[in-house]
């Protein structure tokens, strides 16, 4: 049974796509940040491997969130690593866990593209009359733009 909002259906279609979209991405940075979590090399292993199970336990949650809006709105969540792959605007890469600036710079960039991206996508939800999805994606941008912070605080 489809959900009766004042949001048509189409645009109820719209803003799921969007959700989708970011669920895909914030899997890949989830995946990478927990990559880091695992590989990651130097003296302070212990503070970085710690850092990163600080920032891949939130994505976690948002990953969960983000899929069960979708269903809230009547569609279906992705749910395999080859749809996320599929429609992910960001990408994966094979890095070296030596060079840690490298690393902290990669997931730092791929919080910024979100942020940006949400930017954007919360624009559009609000002018589908979806405020919910607006308010929602507000919230998750506040958290990359917290976890970004703490990226950057590593580097110069
Ligand atoms: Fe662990």
């Amino acid at each position: 049974m489809k959900p009766d909002f004042e949001i048509a259906e189409n645009k109820l279609k719209e803003v799921a796509t969007l959700l989708n979209t970011l669920l895909a991405d914030e899997y890949i940075l989830y995946t990478k940040t927990r990559n880091a979590h695992w590989n990651i090399q130097g003296k302070n292993f212990n503070e970085l491997h710690k850092f990163f199970e600080g920032q891949y336990e939130p994505l976690d949650i948002i990953i969960d969130d983000t899929a069960e809006r979708v269903r809230a709105l009547g569609h279906f969540a992705l749910g395999t690593l080859k749809d996320f792959l599929q429609v992910a605007r960001l990408s994966e890469i094979n890095d070296d866990f030596s060079d840690q600036d490298h690393i902290i710079q990669t997931l730092l960039i791929d919080h910024e593209s979100i942020i940006r991206s949400l930017s954007k996508d919360i624009i559009t939800a609000a002018e589908c009359k979806d405020l919910g999805t607006a308010d929602f994606m507000t919230g998750i941008m506040e958290k990359h733009e917290k976890m970004a912070w703490m990226l950057r605080s590593y580097l110069n």
